[in-house]
């Protein structure tokens, strides 16, 4: 949530900065503001509203400095104005602030300012930032040292990219629990809170951890500790091409990334899995390990949590190890049964969901093991866990989860067989489930040809208050997803049911005309599934079958046929017609896709 960009160098600042918070819009985009340094002064420029309308704002303005930093939000504390976007100046105007994160000692530290006689122009959280280093400033510390000591007084989260213009040759950055990256060119730096907002410019990414603090100058950069300490901190590299970061010909990010779904779970399976064992790079665990395992969490927020419910039947099939699946907001407070036999499992494409990262901590405490899956090389949640695997999805951009959900299902379910391997399990089903992962690509790119189908269905039912999504067993989990996918991007209610659940309630919902979505893709449960069909159906509902099953004739509104894989990791196949589904109605609706209302890409705050 919010992005933030900087650049020091010998080009114009200014449409690099632009450029950078273009390509991280998806992490926040209700206002966008830009400083740079130019004659020892720092211009200030900020907006309500997108990038675009920074840019329109900021094109005529002569902008010509070579060192700034800028930002877009995502709102928490104080409304979408002009007053409250970044950055954020020092009552002295010395210093600007770019943040992203919260601070939840603010009202402290702006009363203790108050007293000191500092004013306040916005609502936000981040303004005490610049007026914070100012104080310690005043008292005669340098930049850094006023940084240093006013981080120390933060509670919270924060990513911060910060200007003075009394050492108008550099930018210092540094984070606690939101991301930050520093990509490196030739004699000039680019900083961002994600790697894609660069790629045109770099692959040779530094990563920072919680608290260091990076000195960065066009020709240098020198890093600290929390107590000032040089350290030092390797180059890692990006192997995502600048291209995947676009939208390459396609309207938007999220038909772009439904249609790369072939490749991200090709590149995921042949990163693990061959005809021989599985091994995942990162991860070696012993059969003593896993023989003694007494269960596994699998921890995650909204799509990737879908994820784990979506393959929590093959750790419990196949390794026979009990398996529960969580929303990382509530395992933190639940007090979860947890000890060293206890395996942990993360799932987060950003890597950088503050809730699972908090999750992750919590578990590190208990001293279980703990296994990372992001989309993000270097992302926080891999720097926390005790063990990092990849989906290789490439870039994720449209704030609704598509390519690297069907990435997640696809690791989950090697990594499923590399436990039972490592176990020795003798079960023939695994040389089965791995056959048939190594299909998949193919299985993908037949679903895809529903496209013009969904897209016509799309014109008929976009109009609709309230759609439900049902099914049983391993279509459980893909109706959520269905569900999420079009309540986020179409703003119709939604809701998901186990399809046995109905008649226990939801079906007080169900009148005339109501579109009911169900998944069918367990021969073993087709009949049960198709009388909670009929009971729709009698109630007036319009039924949209998604189904790999020869199913009876009935009076179906309509039937979207998928080809047949084995039952375990269906959920990828039968997911990618309800994320057509959603895309298709967002766009009769004429919504913003990728950038829909109240979200962001990545929840770095709790
Ligand atoms: O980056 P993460 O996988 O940790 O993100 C988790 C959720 O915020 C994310 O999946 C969200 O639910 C998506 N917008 C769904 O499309």
């Amino acid at each position: 949530m919010c992005g933030i960009v900087g650049y020091i160098g010998q080009k114009k600042a200014h449409p690099i900065l632009i450029n950078g918070l273009s390509n991280l819009e998806y992490r926040g985009y209700d206002s966008a503001g830009i400083s740079i340094l130019e004659n020892n002064d720092i211009k200030l420029i900020k907006t309500k509203g997108r990038v675009k309308t920074l840019f329109e704002k900021t094109e005529n303005e002569n902008l010509n400095g070579t060192i700034g930093i800028a930002h877009t939000r995502w709102a928490t504390h104080g409304k979408p104005s002009d007053e409250n976007s970044h950055p954020h100046l020092d009552n002295s105007k010395t210093f600007a602030v770019v943040h992203n994160g919260i601070i939840e000692n603010y009202s402290e530290l702006r009363n203790m300012l108050i007293e000191k006689g500092y004013k306040f122009l916005s609502q936000t959280d981040t303004e005490v930032i610049p007026n914070l280093i100012h104080f310690y400033y005043s008292k005669g510390n340098d930049f850094i040292h006023s940084v240093s000591l006013a981080i120390k007084d933060l509670k919270g989260s924060f990513a911060l990219s910060i200007l003075c213009k009394d050492e108008a040759n550099k930018i210092i950055v540094t984070r606690k629990d939101s991301p930050l990256v520093i990509g490196k060119g030739k004699d000039e730096f680019f900083i961002s809170s994600d790697t894609p907002a660069y790629l045109d410019k770099t692959k040779e990414f530094y990563f920072l951890d919680d608290l260091d603090m990076a000195v960065i100058q066009q020709d240098d950069i020198k890093f600290y500790n929390s107590n000032l300490k040089n350290i030092k901190k390797d180059i890692k590299l990006i192997d995502w091409s600048a291209d995947s970061a676009q939208k390459n010909g396609y309207e938007d990010f999220m038909l772009k990334e439904i249609y790369e779904q072939p490749n991200s779970i090709k590149a995921t399976i042949s990163s693990t899995l061959s005809k021989d064992k599985v091994q995942i790079e990162g991860l070696e665990l012993s059969k003593e390990y896993l023989k003694n395992i007494n269960k596994i969490f699998i921890v995650a927020c909204g799509t990737a949590m879908h994820a784990g419910l979506a393959t929590k039947k093959i750790f419990e099939s196949i390794c026979k190890i009990q398996t529960e699946v969580d929303l990382a907001s509530e395992f933190r407070y639940r007090d979860p049964l947890i000890d060293e036999k206890t395996l942990c499992l993360y799932i987060s494409q950003s890597g950088e969901t503050a809730d699972t990262i908090a999750a992750l901590k919590l578990a590190k405490e208990k001293n279980c093991k703990t296994i990372a899956i992001s989309n993000v090389i270097g992302s926080s949640i891999t720097r926390e866990a005790d063990f990092s695997i990849y989906t290789h999805a490439g870039p994720e951009i449209a704030v609704a989860s598509t390519k690297a959900y069907t990435a997640q299902v696809t690791l989950l379910s090697i990594l499923a067989i590399y436990f039972a391997e490592t176990l020795e399990i003798n079960n023939p089903d695994i040389k089965i489930l791995k056959k048939d992962i190594l299909d998949l690509p193919n299985k993908v790119d037949e679903v895809l040809q529903v496209n013009d189908d969904i897209k016509e269905l799309s014109k008929k039912i976009y109009k609709e208050k309230d759609v439900f999504f049902i099914g049983r067993g391993i279509d459980y989990p893909a109706s959520l997803e269905g569900s999420l996918k079009l309540k986020e991007i179409s703003y119709i209610h939604s809701d998901a049911y186990a399809s046995g659940e109905l008649k226990h309630g939801p079906i007080a919902l169900i009148e005339d005309g109501i579109s009911v979505v169900s998944i069918i893709t367990d021969e073993k449960l087709i009949e049960k599934s198709i009388s909670n069909i009929q009971e729709v159906i009698t109630r007036g509902a319009k039924t949209i079958i998604v189904t790999n099953q020869n199913l009876p004739a009935n009076n179906f509104y309509k039937i979207v046929n998928i080809p047949s894989t084995n039952p375990y990791i269906s959920p990828i196949l039968s997911v990618i017609p309800l994320q057509l589904l959603a895309y298709y109605i967002s766009k009769e609706k004429g919504l913003d896709v990728d950038k829909p209302r109240n979200l962001a890409k990545s929840v770095t705050v709790e």
